[in-house]
């Protein structure tokens, strides 16, 4: 009976007119509310519908304050721009400490976000052999503690299956898969760095769920991602923490800019809201689950797509 829900939502957000959406939550009794409820019953969730997320019980502490993120210290990957940008930014109104992370070249771009965000900047190319290593040592060194980290930093390089070649395979799988897996290993690993109730949120994508021409590469980093999330969050959850993934659609940023224009056109009205996402939709997902009071959300994926009709 409680399955039958699934397809009632889904079919209500395809049916749904001007701009609203429709979303389930499956709520296990002794599970804490507040915070989703927030999130779904406001603007912030305007690009998610079609979505089913299930709330059990808190994994560790759940400690609801106002801003919701004062006092924590959230890592974003991939900050200088883009999605990464926006939820440098929303987790700092939310009143995180960020610690903005991103390659030397984009050091300008990143010194940016870190003083606008009041935070720290990290120069760091994630796929380098020491990149947990240095990571985990800022931490320690400048911040003491990490209570949220956002997997965000991501690369695409398209080719048809037929014509892939190792080094576009090997970097986007690098990027976009062993460097979380890497970092997450420490952060594990490491005894005291992790504060109670961590929250680890992993960028996934629509193209990880339903596949998509030229990026068997792409996709496969960001399926795997998803099986990470799942995999990880039983680990997460004796530390107290929580991992969750957050697959977005078309969002308009530099990375979708590339695209050709009837691919980018296509990729924008084939969803429930005919329309492509805002950075900030992602970054508003992010804010939710990255919460204290988010504790009883883990091991999931939600899409933040407009329910795209792919791999729905
Ligand atoms: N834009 C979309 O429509 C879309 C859709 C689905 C998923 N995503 C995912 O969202 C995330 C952000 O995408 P975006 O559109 O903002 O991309 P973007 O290209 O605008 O930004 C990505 C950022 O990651 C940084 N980065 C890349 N490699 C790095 C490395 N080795 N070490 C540190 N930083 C590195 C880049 O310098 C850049 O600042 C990515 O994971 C992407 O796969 C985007």
């Amino acid at each position: 009976m409680a399955q039958a829900f699934d397809g009632l939502i889904r079919s209500a957000g395809k049916e749904v007119r001007a701009g609203a959406t429709a979303n389930l939550l499956v709520v296990a009794s002794d599970s804490a509310l507040a915070s989703s409820l927030r999130f779904f019953l406001s603007a912030r969730s305007a690009f998610v519908s079609g979505q089913v997320v299930r709330i059990g019980p808190p994994v560790g502490p759940s400690e609801p304050v106002d801003p919701p993120l004062s006092g924590r210290v959230a890592v974003v990957t991939g900050a200088a721009r883009g999605i990464g940008e926006a939820i440098a930014e929303t987790l700092h109104r939310d009143g995180a400490t960020i610690v903005a992370v991103d390659v030397p070249a984009a050091g300008d771009a990143l010194a940016r976000v870190a003083n606008r965000t009041g935070g720290t900047a990290l120069q760091l190319d994630i796929t380098a052999p020491d990149a947990s290593e240095r990571l985990l040592a800022h931490l320690r060194e400048r911040h003491g503690r990490v209570d949220v980290v956002v997997h965000n930093a991501g690369i695409t390089r398209d080719k048809l299956l037929a014509n892939m070649d190792a080094d576009r395979w090997n970097a986007v799988l690098a990027v976009n898969l062993r460097s979380q897996l890497a970092i997450n290993g420490a952060l594990l690993g490491d005894a005291t760095l992790l504060g109670t109730s961590a929250r680890i949120v992993c960028i996934s994508s629509m193209s990880g769920i339903a596949g998509n021409r030229g990026q068997t590469n792409y996709a496969a980093s960001k399926a795997g991602v998803i099986g990470m999330v799942r995999a990880l969050a039983p680990r997460f959850a004796e530390r107290g923490a929580t991992i969750n993934a957050v697959a977005p659609g078309f969002i308009e940023t530099a990375m979708t800019a590339k695209m050709p224009l009837a691919t980018r056109e296509a990729g924008r009205r084939v969803s429930s809201l005919r329309q492509g996402g805002l950075p900030v939709d992602v970054a508003e997902a992010v804010g939710w689950l990255a919460q204290s009071a988010s504790a009883g959300v883990t091991g999931q994926v939600v899409r933040v797509d407009g329910q795209n009709m792919l791999g729905a």
